[in-house]
């Protein structure tokens, strides 16, 4: 565990909306985020919407407090990959960041961590900002095989140098606790932590932030947010909602 100052790394919070969303929905969710968006306290806010919304994301946050993203890219730039979206047209939208590596690509997609490392490696070099996300499952965490599970998946990511970890985001988030309602505890929640963290100093990598993921709401925020390597949260189900989103970033 690193006893770095908590405010070297600013808190960021992130929406991410998986496959939810209207034009007409969306444009209520993001005028009251902005309106919103001072109660963030400092935090940095950002949301992660599908692809054909990012150019409303433009359009309604530019000039905002909040940032945004995709929750995918392609490892290729351009050519015949049909269905794919690659980082230069995310650039094209002004996204800040992009998902790599979101549990459910994993187990609905068959993205490998060495594929998730090759996304995050075509979205460093188009100057994106990858979110790479890490978890075990519940049949993980009863064969007492965490460590094990989160050390492979952050092996290739690991891989890429102090440089490129510095400018990425890692995000923690145990496949139990994702639209469960079931949380870690802030002490699981930090163990996991700390063990990412004592493999990012090994990497010398001293800036990287760790966000928690897995049914984050207003009520549990605050205790996650109190532990040592906890630097933010990605919120799912929580982030379609305004005033929850904003009160977890306000936590
Ligand atoms: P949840 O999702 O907050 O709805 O649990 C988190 C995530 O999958 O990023």
């Amino acid at each position: 565990m690193t006893q770095r100052p908590s405010q070297s790394r600013t808190r960021l919070v992130m929406g991410n909306w998986k496959m939810n969303g209207s034009l007409l929905a969306n444009a209520a969710l993001l005028q009251a985020l902005v309106a919103g968006a001072s109660r963030a306290r400092g935090a940095q806010l950002a949301v992660c919407a599908p692809f054909p919304y990012l150019p409303q994301l433009q359009e309604l946050l530019a000039g905002s407090l909040i940032s945004w993203g995709a929750q995918d890219v392609s490892v290729h730039e351009q050519g015949a990959y049909t269905g794919e979206v690659s980082g230069s047209m995310l650039r094209d939208f002004a996204c800040t960041w992009v998902l790599c590596g979101h549990s459910e690509r994993r187990a609905m997609h068959g993205e490998s961590s060495s594929l998730v490392a090759a996304k995050t490696s075509a979205a460093l070099a188009l100057g994106l900002a990858p979110v790479v996300c890490v978890g075990e499952t519940l049949a993980d965490r009863d064969a007492g095989r965490v460590e094990q599970v989160i050390a492979e998946q952050l092996e290739p990511i690991l891989g890429l140098g102090a440089a490129a970890l510095n400018k990425l985001v890692l995000a923690y988030e145990p496949v139990w606790a994702i639209g469960t309602g079931r949380t870690a505890s802030p002490e699981q929640a930090q163990a996991v932590h700390g063990f990412i963290r004592s493999a990012l100093t090994r990497s010398e990598a001293g800036q990287t932030r760790i966000l928690y993921g897995g049914s984050v709401k207003a009520a549990n925020a605050a205790a996650l947010f109190s532990q040592p390597d906890i630097d933010g949260a990605l919120v799912g189900g929580a982030s379609l909602v305004a005033d929850e989103f904003l009160n977890i970033a306000a936590a």
